[in-house]
């Protein structure tokens, strides 16, 4: 207990979280425990991973029975204690011999026709047992030479010859028969026992009875068999097993596999190592998870075995087995461990284990036929090859079934396995080295796993220079300088920094000197959480093979150098267009990806450092964008995860998940799969992950998304009063929750900051004022022949009323309505101009008017208005306007353009257009329609090169006026 209190970290509310072996413990129960619930959970792969076994070793059970089947007529595999003898068979028909061809002979006989040989021969025929061979089917040849010759010239038409030689009284013999053993489905036919022996008895009879004279003479020959017992030529489990028991194996590799990789590519790890997870503790927790499942599987494989009564697994030493399994399958973990690192996708990983089992099978057959296990072979071969697990398991499993190729073989004994077993007096292996070997692979996998796990770029991109391991800094555990890019050398050197910062907004201008300021005299403001130090994020380019060209892809500066203030107690609204650098600013102060230069300190901690970020992630809580969540664990169970990687007390765990549950809104889900909630309560349980543990600081990206509004007003409550006592930092794209919620909002574009201020701030800066819609359609919407022209006229007298009276240009303009926005200090003549307006509404042809305040989302939209005409005259970006069938290369933004070679008599300056814009859903500026072509009022451009005439989209006094951006002319295309 004492040591448990030294350990725990005081925060200033006063409550405690867990530091050092205490944390690391409990983040490792943690993990082994979301472990266990992913298995049970997913229960079908478990207990293929934990009893494939059982199949497998059926199988060669089956091939076992069907190898005994085949052999059925030998008394190999029989126990033969009392042999009976057998008398020797008649000489058989050659037709009944295996693969003997038709018009055979039944034997062959060679020697002299004397009357004593051909009378010999008679006798031979006629008095073969139970059936006289006819004469037709002996074939006679003078000499041994011809019947050699004719045999030659015909296999496979003669089971045997017999030769006979007369000297003087006695007559001699000579037997040939084909010695090859042949079988046909499970029968066997020894030449010995089936064409030998019966020719020889009947030759030895006839010539007995011929030189006796005695033609009754009885001649019985019988033979029998030795006793003996049941004979294996060879272990089945030893040959076939090391191919069925890999591809048992395969299973828990590939589900280990595709568990790692799962969590890399779905952020799950990534999102660990936010909240805090110790890296060590991840993979510690899945060894330690592997080690219990390889256990439990390894002991149902020897069970089953024995089960199958196998000599192989009843005769070799159980621990022997056992040890070898277990050692052989996390062999085959450790392996996955390492493969994962170079996967990216969990889809890959059966194809993976599909590829790594077809080597294994292969390397595993050579490794059966003897390679390079023999002495015969290099050491140096035998250790290269015995770094693929499989290969050592082979080996051992030929050593094993040799141990115990026969039922009386002993098999190995757990003393003895550091000898070489009587039946591979001379192996090059013993078990103690199979052991040694696996055991020393092992840790090779799993070393070079979290070698390539540092070394090799991260979901992010990120990653570890490749050798991290002998920086001093590495080990004292001050961290080391990350890098992007999947190249060992760090080129980021390389590349372009982003244009120098330009502050076009009073606001940002002054909060960044106040930053720089505070920077320069090393002034920590105590009320800011968070000072953000021109921050810099460029992601490098990237060289890719597409087909057989190189495709290069060039840096891209996502964030431009940001200086600001996150104030404590309050919420910091980051708003801005998609691809503006929201979650790239969140990504870098949250230590998920490196800056590129600038800092930010997060209460005092820089995020340049990794014991900075490992400090600053203590009392963090982040909502990332996209939801990172296991599917198949609760609501309940990640809060309890998240707490515990936390190192909150377990006590604090239970009561944050009861009340976070509780005002998320998900107390009844709270025990009901993360993959069946629908995207609002996901997005929920995520807010609450972000507050579990009272978070100093809180990133919220985008939390509302998908939310429907009751639930959304309920969660801006949640974060409302979420904001005492730490500062939050949220990006949204509803302009109505940057309005209720944000303390402070900042506008960012295209990787700037572009305005910095509370709401009002922003509204009565660049709002300024009050918002009028008009629209001059026809109320029935019929388009008559002609109304197109008329509201044109009707449009033009609207602005040019606005124009006159209060000299407003529109901000806005679409086919439905024009939008102007009166500024501020022109309401004191609001109520003239709104009587006029309303007199002249029918002679104006107004159809509707609107009037509202400014809001966020106006001044959102003239921001990135205005950014992307920025950008725009930055690249000279041109748009293609068509006008009467010509094609016009127009500058962004340009809002008269005058038609080439259109000047007139009635038209002396030329014609123009008047184009309007509009911004696409990325907030490119494009061409929404242009007015009918009229007379120029006055010469567009002095340079006679130029047609266009851009002003200002706007009527705000802090943007630039485009035409001092927008450099560029007409390009004129014909159609
Ligand atoms: N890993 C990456 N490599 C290269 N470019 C990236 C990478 N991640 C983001 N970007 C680019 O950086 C820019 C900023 O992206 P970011 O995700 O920060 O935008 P955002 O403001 O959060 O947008 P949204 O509102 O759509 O979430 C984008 O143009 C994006 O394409
Ligand atoms: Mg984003």
């Amino acid at each position: 207990m004492a040591e448990e209190e030294s350990s725990l970290a005081t925060k200033s509310d006063g409550s405690h979280t867990k530091t050092g072996w205490p944390n690391f413990t409990q983040q490792c129960k943690a993990l082994f425990y979301k472990n266990f619930l992913l298995s049970r959970r997913n229960l079908r792969a478990t207990v293929l991973q934990l009893g494939s076994s059982l199949f497998f070793i059926f199988l060669i059970f089956c091939v076992e029975l069907s190898s005994k089947a085949l052999q059925r007529s030998t008394t190999n595999y029989k126990n033969l204690f009392n042999p009976t003898p057998a008398s020797v068979p008649a000489i058989p028909a050659c037709e009944n011999g295996f693969y003997i061809k038709p018009d055979c002979y039944d034997f062959i006989w060679i020697g002299a026709q004397t009357p004593r040989l051909l009378s010999l021969v008679d006798n031979i025929r006629n008095n073969n047992p139970n059936r006289v061979i006819n004469e037709a089917k002996v074939k006679h040849f003078a000499t041994a030479q011809e019947s050699d010759q004719w045999l030659l010239e015909n296999p496979m038409r003669c089971t045997g010859t017999l030769y006979f030689e007369e000297r003087g009284t006695t007559i001699a013999y000579g037997i040939q028969t084909n010695s090859t053993a042949t079988g046909d489905h499970g029968r066997f036919e020894d030449p010995n026992f089936t064409y030998q022996i019966p020719l020889q008895v009947a030759a030895e009879r006839e010539i007995a009875r011929l030189v006796s004279g005695d033609a009754s003479l009885q001649w019985n020959v019988a033979f029998s068999q030795f006793a003996h017992p049941a004979i294996n030529a060879a272990s089945v489990v030893g040959r076939v097993g090391p191919a069925f028991l890999l591809a048992a194996t395969m299973f828990g590799f590939v589900i280990q596999l595709s568990n790692l990789v799962t969590e890399k590519e779905l952020r799950l790890r990534q999102m660990m190592s936010t909240m805090g997870l110790i890296d060590s503790a991840y993979w510690i927790t899945w060894l330690l998870w592997e080690v219990v499942l390889v256990f439990i599987s390894s002991l149902l494989l020897v069970l089953f075995g024995m089960m199958f009564q196998f000599d192989f697994f009843l005769h070799n030493n159980f621990g022997i087995l056992f040890f070898l399994f277990f050692l052989f399958q996390l062999n085959m973990i450790g392996l996955a461990f390492m493969v994962s690192t170079f996967v990216s996708k969990s889809t890959s990983a059966t194809n993976v284990g599909f590829f790594v089992f077809i080597i294994g099978f292969l390397t595993q057959l050579v490794t059966i036929f003897g390679f390079p296990y023999d002495k015969k072979f290099s050491q140096a071969l035998r250790s290269v090859w015995s770094l693929f697990p499989p290969n050592v398991f082979a080996a051992a499993l030929n050593y094993l079934g040799l141990a115990t190729s026969t039922a009386q073989d002993p098999g190995i004994k757990w003393k003895d396995r550091s000898k070489c077993s009587y039946r591979s007096e001379d192996c090059v292996l013993t078990m103690n080295d199979i052991y040694g070997w696996l055991i020393a692979t092992f840790f090779l996998w799993f070393v070079l796993a979290i070698y390539f796990d540092n070394v090799f770029p991260d979901v992010n991109g990120v990653r570890k220079p490749c050798f991290y391991f002998l920086s001093p800094s590495y080990w004292l555990g001050k961290g080391v300088k990350l890098f992007e890019g999947g190249r060992c050398c760090n080129c980021s050197g390389s590349v372009p920094p982003p244009e120098a910062e330009e502050y076009d907004d009073p606001d940002v201008s002054s909060e960044a000197t106040l930053v720089k300021e505070q920077k320069e005299n090393g002034y920590k403001d105590p009320n800011v959480a968070v000072h953000v130090q021109g921050l810099v994020k460029t992601y490098p380019g990237s060289h890719k093979c597409v087909g057989c060209r190189m495709k290069a892809t060039k840096p891209y500066h996502a964030v431009k150098g940001s200086w600001f203030n996150i104030e404590k107690d309050k919420l910091f609204c980051l708003l801005g267009p998609n691809g503006a650098g929201k979650t790239t600013t969140i990504n870098c102060l949250t230590g998920t990806i490196p800056t590129s230069s600038g800092d930010a300190l997060v209460y005092g901690e820089s995020i340049r450092s990794t014991s900075g970020v490992t400090n600053i992630r203590k009392n963090m809580g982040v909502c990332p964008q996209f939801d990172v969540l296991w599917e198949a664990l609760t609501a309940r169970e990640h809060l309890h995860l998240f707490g515990s990687i936390k190192g909150l007390p377990s006590s604090e765990i239970k009561i944050g998940t009861s009340q976070l549950l509780e005002q998320v809104k998900l107390v009844e889900a709270g025990n009901v799969r993360a993959g069946s909630y629908s995207g609002g309560m996901k997005r929920r349980l995520s807010v609450a992950i972000a507050l579990i543990g009272d978070p100093k600081i809180v990133y919220l990206d985008e939390p509302t998304t998908g939310m429907d509004p009751v639930t959304r007003r309920h969660v801006w409550d949640i974060i409302e009063a979420s904001k005492k006592g730490r500062a939050i930092v949220l990006t949204t794209h509803s302009m109505e929750e940057a309005d209720i919620l944000g303390d402070r909002v900042a506008i960012m574009a295209r990787g700037k900051l572009r305005c910095i201020g509370t709401p009002i701030h922003l509204k009565t800066k660049f709002g300024a004022g009050y918002l009028v819609n008009v629209s001059v359609r026809r109320e029935d919407g019929m388009q008559q022949p002609g109304e197109a022209a008329r509201e044109e006229v009707r449009r033009t007298g609207v602005k040019n009323f606005f124009n006159e009276q209060l000299e407003l240009v529109p901000t806005d303009e679409n086919k439905a309505y024009i939008t102007f926005i009166i500024p501020r200090e022109k309401e004191a003549q609001l109520p003239g101009f709104f009587k006029l307006l309303e007199d002249k509404k029918a002679e104006l042809g107004i159809s509707d008017l609107q009037l509202g305040l400014t809001t966020l989302e106006e001044v959102f939209l003239t921001i990135s208005r205005q950014a992307d005409l920025e950008n725009a005259a930055a690249e000279g970006r041109f748009e293609t306007l068509t006008v009467n069938g010509q094609a016009l290369q127009v500058p962004v933004g340009a809002q008269q353009v005058r038609i080439p070679d259109s000047v007139s008599d009635s038209a002396p300056n030329g014609m123009m257009v008047e184009v309007f814009w509009q911004q696409d859903d990325v907030g490119a500026l494009k061409i929404a329609r242009h007015s009918e072509p009229k007379p120029a009022a006055e010469v567009l451009d002095s340079d006679p090169g130029q047609h266009w005439r851009s002003t200002s989209l706007h009527s705000q006094r802090s943007l630039r006026e485009p035409s001092n951006i927008l450099p560029g002319s007409v390009q004129m295309t014909s159609r």
